[in-house]
Formats: C-alpha cells, structure tokens, sequence
C-alpha cells in the first residue's frame, strides 16, 4: 500500500519538479545567450546602451529595427548592416533618442565606446557580389 501512494504521488511530483528546475535555467540562458555573438567590449556598451530599448523587452519601434534578443539569428548580412547603422546612428549622436539622452544621461555612450562600435562594425567581412 505504501509503495503504491509513493508511485502515485511522489514520483509524478517530483517529476514535475524536476522538469520547473530545468525549465529555468533553459529560460535564463536563452536570455543571456542572446548576446555572446557580440565581442565583450561591444556587448558591454550595447547592454549599458542600447537594451533598455532594442530587445524583446523594448519598445515595438524600437525592437522591430534592431533587436539584440535576436541578433544571433540575423544573416551575416543583416548582422554587419545593423552593426553599420549602429556606428552611423551613434557618430550622428541619434542613438539613444534625444528624449532618452535628456532623460538618462548615463544611457549615452562615450567617443571610446562609440569607437569600439566603428572598429567592430568595420570588422565583418566584406561580402562577395
Ligand atoms: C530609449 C530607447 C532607445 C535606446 C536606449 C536606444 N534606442 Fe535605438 N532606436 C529606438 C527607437 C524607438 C528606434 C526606431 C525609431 C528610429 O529609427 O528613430 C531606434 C532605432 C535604432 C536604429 C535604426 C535601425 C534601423 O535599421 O533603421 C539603430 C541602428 C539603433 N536604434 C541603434 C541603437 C544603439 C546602438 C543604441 C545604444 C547605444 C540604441 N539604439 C539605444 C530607441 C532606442
């Protein structure tokens, strides 16, 4: 009697537990695996920078036009064309959006970091056409 109420209820229990635990970790990663594509230094200004905004997590406008949540399924192509726009968005100084700026000042990267995103940007391979 007693093996069988184990069977019954502790088993599928701890099935189900067991299977919460590894769900979350896997959610986690899927996370922060997002942006390991990105060389450190770039990935440090852009999570400093930029997330707030251009993720899963950010505006519609903003998500929809670069979305660092989805960086590592970009083509190589899309991938060096939005780290191009990236460099020209942050030269003209239009990224984060002056409303932004205004608001955070500490969202604002600085020349070394926006010279970090020119050498990256510059860095993909050119493409063969
Ligand atoms: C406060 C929110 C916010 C932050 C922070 C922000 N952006 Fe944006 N970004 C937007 C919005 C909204 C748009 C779409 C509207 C537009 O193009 O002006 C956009 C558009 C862009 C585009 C244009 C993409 C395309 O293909 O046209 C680039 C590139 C970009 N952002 C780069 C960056 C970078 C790099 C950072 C960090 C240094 C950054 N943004 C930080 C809100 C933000």
């Amino acid at each position: 009697m007693k093996k069988t109420v184990i069977a019954l209820f502790i088993v599928p229990g701890f099935l189900i537990f067991s299977l919460s635990l590894l769900s979350f970790p896997a959610n986690a990663q899927e996370a922060s695996k997002a942006l390991t594509s990105l060389p450190d230094s770039v990935n440090k200004i852009v999570i400093a920078s930029c997330t707030p905004c251009h993720t899963n997590e950010g505006g519609l406008m903003s998500k929809s036009k670069l979305n660092f949540t989805e960086w590592t399924s970009y083509s190589p192509e899309k991938q060096k064309e939005k780290a191009a726009k990236m460099y020209s968005e942050l030269n003209k100084g239009a990224m984060p959006p002056k409303a932004a700026r205004e608001k955070s000042p500490g969202l604002i990267p600085t020349k070394e970091q926006i010279d970090i995103i020119k050498k990256w940007s510059e860095s993909f391979p050119s493409d063969n056409k």
